[in-house]
């Protein structure tokens, strides 16, 4: 899970890290007060989860609040990379002398952890990298050992930071191991004016493998900022992605899925253009019940036009998938109001058929192959597309 920037400050004060926290809001009309009570000059920034917010102008200074509260209604609704901007922090502006950019990753290539930073922070590090690779240093940290006083120190000196830094580094370990994330980065880590370090950007990527460490990290989840139907499967334990095609895709097993996507994709530009509408692995146990969530979220989502069940019998023979299938248009009734394409195959495939067919709804249409399947679920959308559009152009 990532997190928010004020969020991974939140955990950066919990470490003790210096960070200065400022005020979150959603609404323009509580920025003037809110800056005022941070001292009037603040800096004003967009709280999506994407990179590269400040080149977007997603972040602004303001000289007092009333200028806060002009550079919040910008900022606020604004889209940043897909995303829309729903809160903005509000932090009182600092007095910058240096920008460095320091991060803890996990470095997979090599069984161990990696910190990687530079004195050339605030812009992007990738940048720094190929333009003066000399100025990032890679500091690997042996997972058995972490940072100790004399790695801390290690990694001041390939740097070149100053010395007060080997105490926020092992802060930042602390935030890194202590809360079971896999990616801390501070860009830019700022010595003030005044000597002082301060976090003034922070990007955390929490293992939820280990939340159940961890019953606070549930806070952090946002359902506000989430695609409405990633947050609904979320709910039901259901591997799902919003994309942003047509056809709706329903798989069991994710390498399936996957090469699903592809096919719906490839048959799509047969069929004016019409894509993939979702990811959605059901996994193994396809149940009624989880068949009948999967295909909610899908006939939820509007621009849906034709869903394509692809399923490959295992574990689950597909006489228990078709019968999942079945009952779930009898769960779901006039919610399901969208042509089904129906692609089986493995364990048990003659015997789910034609639990199909005798069943024989008026929405399913059943196809032997994948590639054909994939056609016709791409044929449907596009004919419901295309009569969309004549509604609309005699209207
Ligand atoms: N509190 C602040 N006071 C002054 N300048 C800031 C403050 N926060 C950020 N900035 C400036 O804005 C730049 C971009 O902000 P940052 O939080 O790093 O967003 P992003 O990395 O998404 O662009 C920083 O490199 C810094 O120069
Ligand atoms: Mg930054």
């Amino acid at each position: 899970m990532d997190l928010m920037e004020y969020q991974a400050k939140e955990l950066f004060a919990a470490h003790e890290v210096p960070v200065t926290l400022g005020t979150v809001i959603d609404d323009p009309a509580l920025a003037a007060e809110a800056a005022a009570a941070l001292g009037g000059r603040v800096v004003v920034k967009a709280q999506v989860k994407a990179g590269g917010r400040g080149k977007a102008g997603g972040v602004k200074l303001a000289a007092d609040p009333a200028e806060a509260a002009a550079r919040a209604e910008e900022i606020l609704g604004m889209d940043i990379k897909g995303h829309t901007v729903r809160q903005v922090l509000l932090a009182p502006a600092a007095e910058i002398a240096d920008e460095y950019y320091f991060s803890f990753l996990v470095d997979r290539a090599n069984r161990g952890y990696l910190c990687i930073a530079s004195t050339e922070g605030g812009v992007e590090i990738e940048e720094v990298a190929r333009t003066n690779p000399d100025a990032v240093a890679k500091v690997p940290i042996d997972p058995l050992v972490g940072v100790d006083d004399e790695k801390a120190l290690e990694i001041v000196a390939a740097t070149g930071f100053p010395a007060e830094a080997a105490d926020v580094i092992q802060r930042l370990w602390d935030v890194f191991v202590k809360e079971d994330a896999s990616l801390v980065e501070v860009n830019p880590l700022v010595r003030l004016a005044d000597g002082r370090l301060d976090a003034l950007d922070g990007k955390v990527t929490l293992d939820e493998n280990a939340d159940f460490r961890h019953p606070g990290h549930s806070a952090f989840e946002d359902t506000a900022s989430g695609d409405p139907l990633e947050v609904a499967a979320k709910a039901k334990g259901l591997n799902y992605v919003k994309l942003d095609g047509q056809v709706g895709i329903i798989g069991n097993g994710a390498g399936l899925v996957m090469s699903t996507l592809d096919v719906v994709a490839y048959a799509g530009e047969r069929h004016g253009g019409v894509k993939p509408a979702n990811f959605l692995d059901i996994g193994g146990g396809a149940s009624a019940e989880v068949m009948a969530n999967g295909l909610r979220i899908i006939l939820g989502d509007p621009q849906v036009r034709s869903v394509f069940v692809n399923v490959f019998g295992g574990i689950t023979a597909c006489d228990a998938v078709s019968n999942g299938i079945v009952q779930a248009l009898e769960l779901l009734g006039d919610h399901a109001d969208k042509p089904l394409v129906v692609r089986l195959d493995g364990n048990n495939v003659e015997a789910g058929r034609k639990i199909l067919k005798e069943a024989n709804h008026p929405l399913v249409t059943l196809v032997e192959t994948m590639d054909g399947a994939a056609d016709r679920a791409a044929e449907l959308a596009a004919l419901a597309v295309a009569d969309d559009a004549a509604s609309v152009a005699a209207e």
